[in-house]
């Protein structure tokens, strides 16, 4: 085979792959992958963890190198995270899902949007069982604590203790 002709080669079984990798990165979010457990409730909890939930939404998550236990997970931060959006609270996220329905929350983990540090473009891509199992187990951890504290505008100065979420520039050297 000449070297033109190869090459024309490779970029047909090139355009023949990305044409068949086409319909998984298009794939409808019912037929993305899922995790695959012994039930619902362990993929839930198994995605919480990996999908890093607790970071954020479960104070003391981070010091207890993840052994506090389920009862005291997902109730929300009174320290909030503030930048140039503002001052944002990682929501109680058992009161949460108690007062929306199981459609709201699909609807939110496919649309969402609100304030970083809130990871919403991650959360859109996950696959309707996987975004049905995280529900289920937040939802099986019953409500519990108190609302965080309300989102404040960046004009405004913040009543609750918050990291700042800005890049800062190092001192200069001498
Ligand atoms: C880096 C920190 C961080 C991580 C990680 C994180 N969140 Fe959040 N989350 C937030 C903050 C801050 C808010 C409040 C955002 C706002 O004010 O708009 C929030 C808000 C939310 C809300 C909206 C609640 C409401 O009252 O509208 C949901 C739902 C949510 N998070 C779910 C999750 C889930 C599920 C995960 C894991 C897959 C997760 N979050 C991971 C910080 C985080």
């Amino acid at each position: 085979m000449s070297a033109l002709r190869m090459r024309i080669a490779i970029v047909l079984v090139s355009l023949g792959l990305l044409a068949a990798c086409g319909p998984i990165v298009r794939a409808s979010a019912a037929s993305r992958p899922y995790v695959r457990a012994d039930s619902t409730l362990d993929a839930g909890r198994y995605l919480v963890i990996a999908g890093g939930c607790n970071d954020c939404h479960t104070p003391g998550w981070d010091q207890s190198q993840g052994r506090l236990p389920e009862s005291k997970w997902l109730m929300g931060s009174d320290v909030g995270f503030r930048g140039p959006w503002g001052t944002s609270f990682p929501a109680n996220l058992r009161l949460f899902v108690a007062h929306i329905s199981e459609a709201e929350w699909l609807h939110l983990v496919r649309a969402g949007t609100g304030n970083p540090p809130m990871p919403w473009t991650n959360l859109h891509a996950l696959s309707t069982r996987d975004a049905r199992a995280i529900y289920a187990f937040i939802k099986a951890l019953g409500p519990a604590g108190a609302e965080a504290a309300a989102y404040v505008p960046p004009n405004r100065e913040p009543t609750e203790p918050y990291i700042l979420f800005e890049p800062q520039q190092p001192a200069r050297r001498p």
